[in-house]
């Protein structure tokens, strides 16, 4: 399968101490007020290990490699053997006006939504809202586990950002760049417009003894827990895409399905023009490395 690399528009040394702004409209949407839930028994045993014997079949012909960690099989929905299987319970589930990004997103130079992956460590904070496709209104994530070697759980938090989809890194002292996420870390999360931020921080204790390692506690700063969902098999978690949300502490691998559902609306449109991407200004093309 082919790798690939970022190819970053700013140098490292660089990157450590700006904050990267692909879209700093805090409005993107107005909607969203659902708690998260989880579905339990969203999908079968027996239909999970299909889509797993489909990323085991296909994944060295269709797959890709990003930047030596990112594992992921793109427009998974147009797959007809995992679409076959998921689509009908999305229709049924969030109702027939649903739309998946891997439909309608053909004429993005990158890949930004939908993917089948495999995770090798744990992401950090973020909300993951696909915010630059014109007549289509973002909604809710869905993320579907099909494979965890142990216990692993999930946060979504009470603070909401309705804004393009972030990494939230406040007091981490690297270099990240991403193609398609904000990166903020100068300011207070408040600043940037993240919603009902708790000065108080709750759950600082708790987010200590279950959050991953190698990320400091001060990310989670202004922050408290809405809920934790168990990383199980064949359930759901949805969430409003507006969610501040991480996965817990992990040892291995995991693989999963995650969807990025949209809605139509006519008069939302918040795209660019003019540059590689209609999301980003700073954004240019992945670098194949073999
Ligand atoms: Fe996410």
């Amino acid at each position: 399968m082919p790798s690939y690399k970022t190819d970053r528009p700013f140098a490292d040394r660089k990157l450590r101490n700006m904050d990267i702004t692909h879209n700093p409209n805090t409005t993107l949407f107005k909607d969203q007020n659902e708690p998260s839930y989880a579905i339990p028994d969203f999908i079968t045993d027996k239909e999970r290990l299909e889509l797993l014997d489909f990323w085991n079949d296909n994944f060295d012909t269709v797959g890709e490699i990003i930047n030596d960690h990112i594992y992921r099989i793109t427009y998974p929905m147009l797959f007809e053997k995992i679409s076959d299987i998921i689509r009908p319970k999305i229709y049924e589930h969030f109702g027939d006006d649903i739309v998946f990004y891997s439909d309608i997103a053909k004429n993005d130079p990158m890949s930004v939504g939908d993917q089948m992956f495999k995770a090798v460590q744990p992401y950090g904070l973020h909300t993951d809202s696909v915010t630059h496709l014109d007549g289509y209104r973002p909604y809710k994530d869905i993320i579907i586990p099909l494979l965890i070697d142990g216990p692993g759980t999930y946060v979504t938090f009470n603070q909401r950002y309705r804004g393009h989809a972030t990494m939230f890194m406040n007091g981490r002292d690297i270099s990240s760049y991403a193609n398609y996420h904000n990166i903020v870390k100068i300011q207070r999360y408040k600043d940037y417009g993240v919603e009902n931020i708790d000065e108080t921080n709750p759950d600082h204790d708790k987010l200590e003894m279950i959050m991953p390692r190698h990320i400091p506690l001060s990310v989670y700063d202004g922050l408290s827990i809405e809920s934790i969902f168990l990383w199980q098999h064949c359930n759901a978690i949805v969430q409003d895409t507006s969610v501040l949300h991480a996965p817990t502490e992990f040892k291995g691998s995991k693989i999963g399905l995650t969807l990025h559902l949209m809605k139509r609306d006519e008069s939302y449109k918040n795209s660019i023009s003019g540059y590689y991407t209609p999301w980003s200004r700073h954004t240019i093309p992945i670098k194949k490395l073999k």
